[in-house]
This record gives structure tokens, sequence and C-alpha cells, in this order.
């Protein structure tokens, strides 16, 4: 809901996990910076995904390509010619729109009118209250539901045929208003293309035109063959990447869901021509598993099939996370068929093929793709975490339950009290610390207070230093999620505690 997303905001703000960018200047839309505990959390995640694909594998190995490449990769790969989103304009407020997404939320509109219809009713009939009947039997809604599987057809059939005109002829329709001023005076709709050009060196001519990266994926396939040779790798393998994409989007909103920058980690799995099915189905069991082994609860995670599927994919799904503002595609796994190799064979003349020692013939192999928005699992990440809680005493707190593994520090060492030699002994364990963990030192205010602040960035583990631990060399550690708390041995026990509760 629209609330909790707007709480999310502003805790990632106050607590240093996400401003806008360049902020003093009134920021610049859909484009966020990570503050410092921001990247600690993104650099986790990336480390997590990097350990589990590279370093778990040993036919998959990882690559650092340039964000600029050749501008033949976008004509090779259909970037320039059908990388578009069809935009409409309103001629009163100068608003421009993505023409698909007016419609969609013109079909949100009806089914918030049905979801309100269940809740009156609900209300109404109390225990009684039979929802799948009443969503199969209540004339409005079942008069709604019609409008709105028509205008899914409607929307599906244009955009599969390109047709411009029938897009614009179902907001007409539909009498879509401006959100802005409420005027229905609409432009043509037209392609926009999403990447973002600029020019190399100093010629302004049109063959110097490169373009940001609208995804990392196309410099995995260029150097297929380097890796392949260089690693003699043999099929199936997969070369695994992350790092910066650009699209110009023109609806950025929902915060880092949709932003004009952005990170991906993506994994090409090179297979044979036949066995794609099968690696395909393979993918999508361990990139479910992966994430569902982080702990968050099971439900939160859906496949979505794709039906209709790009030109160069014979099989395609998302797996989409339950965000605030309800479940969005997270990930995508798409079978690739042998689309990009092939194409880029086409426009370099140069061969990329693999020779299968076994099948003693060369073959340009197919290929499977995972494709994760690492800023959106970072939304995932905070939108599950962020719990306010109500403690026994009456008092309120707010909590990140961040996977312990993934917390941006994993502990904070606070004196009791900022004085009695105090500060001194918590500095020395935290120099004992700092070489395996993440660590906080704050001195700063009543332990309570230092407690509720760790809670709010996520940190698992409180060490407390007291008078007693200048007696017998113990601390207490309290935790994040139970806030129990447990004496322990700074020499014999302390560093176990914490590995087992962070790893
Ligand atoms: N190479 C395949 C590819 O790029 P995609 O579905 O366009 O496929 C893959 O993007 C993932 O990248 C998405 O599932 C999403 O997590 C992330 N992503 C795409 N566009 C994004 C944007 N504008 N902002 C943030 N993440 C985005």
């Amino acid at each position: 809901n629209d609330n909790l997303l707007k709480k999310i905001i502003a805790h990632a703000k106050e607590y240093g996990f996400i401003f806008p960018s360049s902020e003093i200047y009134d920021g610049l839309s859909a484009t966020y910076d990570y503050g410092q505990n921001g990247v600690e959390l993104k650099n986790n995640i990336k480390n997590y995904w990097w350990k589990s694909m590279v370093q778990m594998h040993e036919n998959i190995v990882g690559i650092d390509a340039a964000i600029f490449m050749h501008p033949t990769t976008w004509k090779a790969s259909g970037h320039v010619d059908a990388f578009n989103d069809p935009l409409i304009d309103n001629r009163d407020s100068k608003k421009r729109y993505r023409a698909d997404v007016l419609i969609e939320d013109h079909i949100a509109k009806i089914e918030n009118k049905i979801k309100k219809e269940v809740e009156k009713a609900a209300k109404r009939f109390g225990d009684q209250f039979d929802k799948e009947q009443f969503l199969s039997t209540n004339p409005r809604v079942l008069q709604n539901q019609e409008k709105i599987d028509q205008i899914n057809q409607r929307l599906k059939t244009a955009t599969e045929q390109n047709d411009l005109e029938g897009i614009k002829k179902i907001i007409e329709d539909l009498e879509i208003a401006d959100p802005v001023s409420g005027s229905k005076n609409w432009t043509e709709v037209r392609q926009f293309n999403l990447m973002f050009s600029t020019e190399l060196g100093s010629l302004a001519e049109d063959a110097n035109k490169i373009y940001l990266r609208p995804e990392t994926a196309q410099g995995i396939f260029v150097n297929f063959l380097n890796v392949q040779k260089t690693g003699r790798m043999k099929i199936p393998f997969g070369i695994a990447q992350i790092g910066k994409a650009f699209r110009n989007e023109i609806i950025a909103r929902q915060f880092i869901f949709r932003m004009r920058e952005f990170e991906q980690m993506e994994m090409q799995f090179f297979v044979k021509p036949g066995e794609e099915m099968k690696w395909y189905e393979y993918w999508k069991e361990a990139r479910m598993k992966w994430h569902k082994a982080l702990g968050m609860e099971d439900d939160r995670y859906r496949f979505h099939d794709h039906l209709n599927l790009a030109h160069y994919a014979n099989a395609a799904c998302d797996i989409e996370f339950n965000f605030p503002m309800g479940f969005k595609e997270l990930e995508g796994i798409h079978s690739r068929t042998d689309f990009d190799l092939k194409a880029h064979e086409e426009y370099s003349g140069k061969k990329l093929q693999f020779f299968d020692p076994q099948e003693n013939k060369s073959y340009v192999p197919y290929v499977i793709e995972t494709s994760i928005g690492l800023d959106r699992m970072f939304l995932a990440l905070l939108s599950r975490a962020y719990t306010e809680e109500t403690l026994e005493d009456g008092s309120e707190r707010v909590v990140l339950r961040i996977p312990p593994m993934l917390a941006p520090n994993k502990v904070a060492i606070l004196p009791l009290v900022n004085k009695d030699g105090l500060p001194e002994k918590a500095r020395e364990i935290l120099d004992c610390l700092k070489y395996d963990f993440n660590c906080q030192h704050d001195t700063k205010d009543a332990i309570g207070r230092r407690y509720r602040r760790q809670d709010a960035i996520g940190t698992p583990i409180c060490v407390t230093v007291d008078h007693q631990t200048l007696e017998d060399n113990t601390v207490t550690l309290r935790y994040r999620d139970s806030m129990k708390q447990d004496r322990v041995s700074i020499e014999t026990a302390l560093k176990d505690k914490i590995n087992k509760e962070v790893s």
C-alpha cells in the first residue's frame, strides 16, 4: 500500500540508505543515490548473488564489460529498432505519458471498484461472507470484470500488432483524462526509444552516436567466444555479470522500482540446442530457491509465465515479489534461443560457435538467461524488513529485519556509559572485531535509544560493554529480532556467537 511505501522511502532517507540524487538541486527524477548504509546492503546483495553464481558453480565465470559498446551491438540485438514504449502527450497540460500505462491505470481503477464492493459486502455479511461466490455472482462485479477483460484483450492485440492508432482509440473510447489537468485532448501515439545516446569523440555525425547499455546481457554475448576459449569452457556453461544499465523510462515511479539508471545482475547460460527447456526449468527452480533461502515468507513470491513471448524467446517467466505496490516483477528468466549470438554473427561477420567434441561438430549455443534488478532486490528486502512494533512496555520501535548475513552492519559496540574506561574498552573490542565484521561504535545517548538506532538500520547484534566487563571480560549480546540478551566471554565466545548469527 501507498502508505507503507511512503514510510519506507522516508526511513531509507532518514537512516542513510537512499537519498534522492542531487537533492540540493531538488533532485533528478527517477535517479537515486545510495547512502552509507545503502551501499553496504547493496554490496552484500551483490556478493551473495555473485557467490551463489560464480563461486558455487564451477561452470559459471564472471566478467565486467564496458557500459559503452560498439553501436552495431544494439542494431544486432534489436534495441535500435524495437526497444520502444508507446507515448502520448496531452495538448493542454503538455504532459507526456506511456499510453499503455494510462490504460493500465484505468484498469486498476475498475479493479479498485471491485475491491470496494467486496469490502462492503464482507462488512455486511460478516462470517457468512463467501468471497469466491460473491465474485462469481454479483452483477456489478461481473460487469466490471467483463470490462477489464475486454480492455486487456484490446490492449494486448494492439500492442502485439504495433497498432498505435488502436492504442489511441482505446484511450478515446474509455474517455481517459490527463490525471493532471483532467483534459482529454490527446496527441497521436508514437514510439519512443528507451536508449540514452551520446557522441563518441568530437565528430557530431550520426556514425559517432553511441548508447548507454540498456541491459548488461549484450556485453556477455559479444564476449562469448573470448571467455569460452580463454577459460576452456565446455557447454553447458554460464557467464555472469553485475553492472549498470540505463533506460529513458517515461514513467519512472515507485521509488527505486523503476529508475533511469539502475543495476542488473545477469547470467547467460549457454546450452546445447534442444536442451534449452531442461535448463530453463532448472534455472527457474534454482532462482526461486535462491530467493526463498533468504528466509522471507515463501508466499511473497510467485511465478508469472509469459504467454506473449518476445521475438527472441521460446519460453519466459518472471519471479514476482509482493512489494508494497502489490506483486511485481523482480527477476526474469528467459529462454533466448540462439537469437542474440546468431544476430551478432550476422552483423559482425565473425563465427560465434562452440565446437562440441562429443558431437564432433560446431553449433551456435542456445541461451537461458536469468536477470534480476539489484535495486529491485534491495527494495524487496527493505519492504519485507521494515517492521513497526509495539513492545510490552507500550513503547514503539521500527526494526529492519534484514536477513543478518545481508545486514549493512553486523555488530554495534556500545559502552553503557561514556566514562569510567568503558569507551576505551569498547574501542579495544571494536579493533579486534573489525577485521571480520562491519562494526558500528556509538557512545551518544542512553543505551535504549542506541539500541533503537541499531534496530532501525538492521544491525543484528549489539555488544554492550559495562562495568562488569572490566572485571571479568564478558559483554552482553543483545539480539535485534528477539531483543533477548546473553552474557558471553569476549575471549572464548564472542566471535563464534556473532559468526553463528550473521553467516
Ligand atoms: N537482459 C534481459 C533484460 O534486461 P528486463 O526484463 O528488461 O530483461 C531485467 O530486465 C530486470 O532488470 C527486471 O526484472 C528488473 O528487475 C530490472 N529492471 C528493468 N528495468 C528496470 C528499471 N527501469 N529500474 C530498475 N530495475 C529495472
